[in-house]
């Protein structure tokens, strides 16, 4: 990975002029999965690995946007912003500058060098990153100020419209807040956070099962889909009900009769997870850390078996780790399908828990996996190109 010194020199290269730098993490999520677009609570904190943006504003209302991981340069102009081809890595720089255009603000033509250290379909928002790194640099560079929950919501609209991803706000929102040593309680619905201090003993140890999470394959929106569904048909018994947010368990139970099995599982999932969320700040909050080993492990059941959206992999990968010396917890995280999972692993442990894994996964699968180890990370920032360096 680059230095903010090579990547204003790289900018220079590439443009001629000097530029600003701008970096917005990527993020693990701790517990709260596939309840932020149900109104509900997640538990994320950043990561150290960052989206890296150089920019500087140019006289015209074009956009030229270089991408160092993707080796290639794409123009557009401000007034005519439109996807390019499905999947296309610009679809979420362009679909940014388009959300804070359509807000009201006026952008100026800019030269985006971007470089991405957040490993790329893993489930770690290598796109959250690259979203909010390029909103602050717009913002910046137009002139504007930059009000992160703001900052949050354009980000989402821009993958949820523009890029066609129905995701939630968990990703651009603690990308955008997120703070060195904590976690972030989020209420999706009211966008109110709490920041939890994580024990200074205990690591995020994140294992990437190398199976290429795709959240562009449908299944995600056919889960928001099923989620709706189960939401509308509620609504007939429970007409108080805006999302699945506002029922209970016991609710739930007693008006099993008017869903569809399958719907049902999707809302227990979610149902369930939001009271494991609230325990879960509870146990840190208390400093008891047993308790997180059986949330974590309910949760990873809980997406396993009722939501559908774990893999092989992922099991496999939380059932070597739970057997590890010092862990605390362990499941799946972020949208499924493949990608990482999140462990909590007592400092001392953490270099025996990388080996075992790595080589029981390896016998296993015949995949060596990715092993991260990151502390939980400031959010999106301007750097001072005289001071700092990249993280990783
Ligand atoms: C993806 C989405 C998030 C969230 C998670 C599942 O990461 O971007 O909004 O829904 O999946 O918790």
């Amino acid at each position: 990975m680059k230095t903010a010194p090579q990547l204003l020199e790289s900018f220079r290269e590439r443009f001629g002029t000097p530029s600003n730098i701008y970096r917005a993490p990527g993020r693990v999520n701790l517990i709260g999965e596939h309840t932020d677009y149900n109104d509900g609570f997640v538990l994320p904190a950043a990561i150290g690995f960052c989206c890296w943006v150089a920019g500087a504003r140019r006289s015209d209302r074009k956009l030229a946007i270089h991408s160092e991981n993707f080796s290639e340069t794409v123009e557009a102009g401000l007034d005519l912003l439109a996807p390019l081809r499905k999947r296309h890595w610009a679809n979420y720089p362009l679909g940014v500058a388009w959300a804070l255009e359509e807000s009201g603000r006026r952008l100026s033509g800019t030269n985006l060098f971007i470089a991405g250290e957040v490993p790329l379909g893993a489930g770690l928002s290598s796109s959250a990153a690259i979203e909010v790194a390029v909103g602050m640099a717009l913002l910046n560079q137009g002139g504007h100020e930059v009000n992160r929950s703001e900052l949050a919501k354009l980000c989402q609209r821009a993958e949820n419209e523009f890029v066609g991803a129905r995701v939630g706000i968990m990703d651009q929102f603690v990308s955008c807040h997120g703070r060195a040593g904590h976690a972030l309680l989020l209420d999706c619905r009211s966008l109110e956070f709490e920041l939890v201090k994580l024990p200074a003993e205990v690591q995020l140890v994140i294992c990437n099962t190398m199976v290429k999470h795709e959240i562009g394959s449908g299944e995600y929106n056919t889960r928001r889909a099923e989620c709706e569904e189960g939401v509308r048909k509620l609504q007939i018994v429970l007409p108080g009900i805006r999302a699945l947010r506002d029922v209970t368990l016991a609710q739930l139970e007693e008006h099993r009769g008017v869903l569809e099995p399958k719907v049902f599982s999707r809302c227990c999932h979610v149902i369930t997870e939001n009271e494991r969320v609230m325990k879960a700040v509870e146990a840190f909050r208390s400093e008891n850390l047993e308790a997180l080993g059986p949330l974590m492990q309910d949760s990873h059941r809980s997406l396993r078996d009722d939501y559908e959206v774990s893999c092989k992999e992922l099991d496999l990968m939380t059932e070597i780790a739970v057997a590890q010396r010092g862990v605390i917890g362990a499941r799946m995280t972020g949208g499924g399908f493949g990608g990482c999972t999140i462990n909590l692993v007592a400092d001392v442990a953490v270099e025996e828990f990388k080996r075992q894994v790595s080589a029981q996964y390896f016998e296993k699968t015949g995949q060596r996996p990715e092993i991260y180890v990151s502390a939980a990370s400031e959010g999106a920032q301007q750097v001072d190109t005289g001071t700092v360096r990249p993280a990783i």
